[in-house]
C-alpha cells in the first residue's frame, strides 16, 4: 500500500505532523515561539529522561530553558490516578491557564500519561511529543491514543486527543539499553509484516544496535503508523492491522505481571504473540508455510524463550477475555495473508489459541537454527 505522500521529515498522522530527523527539534522550537508565545511552558519527563535527554534538547529548544519542570517516576506504575492527580495539582498551584503547553519528554509511559494530564487538565492544553523509546518514535508518539491504568488493568482510562506534534529525533536513542531497543524492534517488525515487505526485510537486516542504520527505518516504521492512524483514528477497522499480535501478547503482558517469573516488556511479549498469531495464519490456511517459517524464525532469534506450562493457558485466554478489545465469544484476530498484508477482525476461537499457545511452547529457545544448522 502506498504511503501518502508528505515532505521528506515531516509527515501527518492525521492532521498533526510528525517531524523527522536533523531538524525535528528546530520544529518544536518554531512552534513554541510563533504558536505558543507567551504561554506557560511544562515539560514532563522521568529520572531517567531528565538527566540523559533533557541536555540534548535544551541545546536544540532554547525555549524549553524558562520551562517549570515535572517529573514522574519511570515505569508503567506512574499511569496511575494518584500520578496524574499531582500532576494537575502542580499544573495548578502554577496557575497554568489554557493557553499552557505541556512538553512530553520520554517513552510510552512519559507520553500516555503526559497526553492524558494534558486532555483533561481545564477540558485540554496543548501537548507536544518529544519520544526518547524507539518504542515511542515508531509507535507511542503518533497516533493520538493516550492512556493510564485502572485497577491492574492496562490503559483502561483515557482518550484520543493529538498532541500538537510528536518530534522523532533518533540520537535520544544512544543512551537506552539493548532490551529497550529491541523492545521498539518488535513494533517495527509488526509494521513491515502487516503493511510492508520492504520494510520487514530491511528492518529484518538491518544492524540494530548502529543508529545511523536504524534512524531510515524509524522514519518507515512512524510513515506507516502515520498512515494508518489518518486512514483510521479511532480504529473502526483499518488500524486493527496494528494489533498484529497484540490480541495473545496484551495477555502475556498481564500473565508474566502476575505469574512473576520474569518480566516481559510489551515489544517482547508482542513478539511471541506474533509467533503465535503467524502459525494460526498458516494454520487457518491465509499463510504459506515457508512464510511462516521465516516469522518465526526471525522472532525465535531476537527475543529469548519464555517459558510456558501447558496448565498456563487456561489463564492466559482468561486473561485475553478480560481484554477491552475483546467482546462476546471467541476472539478476533488480525492475522497475516502474506508478508506485508493482513487481514482484521478474523474469528478465532479458544481451542485455536491453546493450540497456538502449545506450538510456541514447544518450540526450542534454538528454533531459529532450525533452518540453518550451520548458521
Ligand atoms: N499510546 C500508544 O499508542 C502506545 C503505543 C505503544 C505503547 N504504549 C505505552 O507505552 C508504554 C511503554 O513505553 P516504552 O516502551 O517507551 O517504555 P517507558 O516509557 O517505560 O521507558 C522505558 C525505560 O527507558 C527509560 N528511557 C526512556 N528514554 C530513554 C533514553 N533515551 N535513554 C535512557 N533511558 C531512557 C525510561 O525512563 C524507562 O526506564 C506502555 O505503557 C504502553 O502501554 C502506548
Ligand atoms: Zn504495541
Amino acid at each position: 500500500m502506498p504511503i501518502l505522500p508528505t515532505h521528506e521529515n515531516c509527515l501527518m498522522a492525521g492532521a498533526r505532523p510528525v517531524h523527522l530527523g536533523g531538524d525535528a527539534l528546530g520544529q518544536l522550537e518554531r512552534w513554541l515561539i510563533t504558536e505558543a508565545p507567551g504561554a506557560d511552558v511544562f515539560l514532563l519527563g522521568d529520572e531517567h529522561t531528565l538527566v540523559q535527554c533533557l541536555p540534548e534538547l535544551l541545546a536544540h529548544v532554547p525555549s524549553l530553558r524558562e520551562a517549570s519542570n515535572l517529573q514522574v517516576r519511570s515505569g508503567e506504575q506512574s499511569k496511575d490516578l494518584e500520578v496524574c492527580r499531582a500532576l494537575w495539582s502542580h499544573l495548578a498551584e502554577k496557575a497554568a491557564s489554557r493557553k499552557a503547553v505541556l512538553v512530553n519528554l520520554g517513552g510510552g509511559v512519559v507520553t500516555d500519561v503526559g497526553g492524558f494530564v494534558a486532555a483533561c487538565y481545564k477540558r485540554g492544553i496543548r501537548f507536544a511529543n518529544v519520544p526518547t523509546t524507539l518504542m515511542g518514535m515508531v509507535d507511542a508518539a503518533i497516533g493520538g491514543k493516550t492512556a493510564i491504568d485502572l485497577n491492574g488493568v492496562k490503559n483502561l482510562v483515557g482518550l484520543f486527543v493529538d498532541p500538537v506534534g510528536t518530534y522523532v529525533h533518533p540520537t535520544f536513542l544512544r543512551t537506552l539499553g539493548k532490551r529497550e531497543v529491541l523492545n521498539g524492534v518488535a513494533e517495527m517488525v509488526k509494521h513491515g509484516l502487516v503493511y510492508d515487505a520492504d520494510h520487514w526485510n530491511a528492518v529484518r537486516r538491518a544492524p540494530l544496535h548502529d543508529l545511523d542504520a536504524l534512524a531510515p527505518l524509524i522514519r518507515r516504521s512512524a510513515a506507516i503508523k502515520a498512515e494508518v492512524v489518518s486512514l483510521d483514528p479511532t480504529e473502526q477497522d483499518q488500524r486493527k492491522l496494528l494489533n498484529f499480535g497484540h490480541t495473545i501478547g496484551h495477555a502475556l503482558e498481564a500473565f508474566a505481571l502476575e505469574s512473576q517469573q520474569r518480566s516481559l516488556l510489551h515489544g517482547e511479549a508482542v513478539a511471541i504473540g506474533m509467533v503465535c498469531a503467524t502459525w494460526l495464519s498458516w494454520r487457518t490456511g491465509l499463510l504459506d508455510r515457508d512464510r511462516m517459517n521465516a516469522v518465526e524464525e526471525h522472532l525465535m532469534g531476537l527475543y529469548p524463550m519464555f517459558h510456558l506450562q501447558e496448565a498456563d493457558h487456561h489463564r492466559i485466554i482468561d486473561l485475553m477475555r478480560n481484554d477491552k478489545k475483546n467482546h462476546g465469544e471467541g476472539f478476533r484476530f488480525t492475522l497475516l495473508t502474506g508478508i506485508g498484508s493482513a487481514r482484521v477482525d478474523v474469528p478465532i476461537n479458544a481451542a485455536q489459541v491453546a493450540e497456538a499457545l502449545d506450538h510456541y511452547r514447544l518450540l526450542t529457545p534454538d528454533a531459529h537454527l532450525r533452518h540453518h544448522p550451520q548458521a
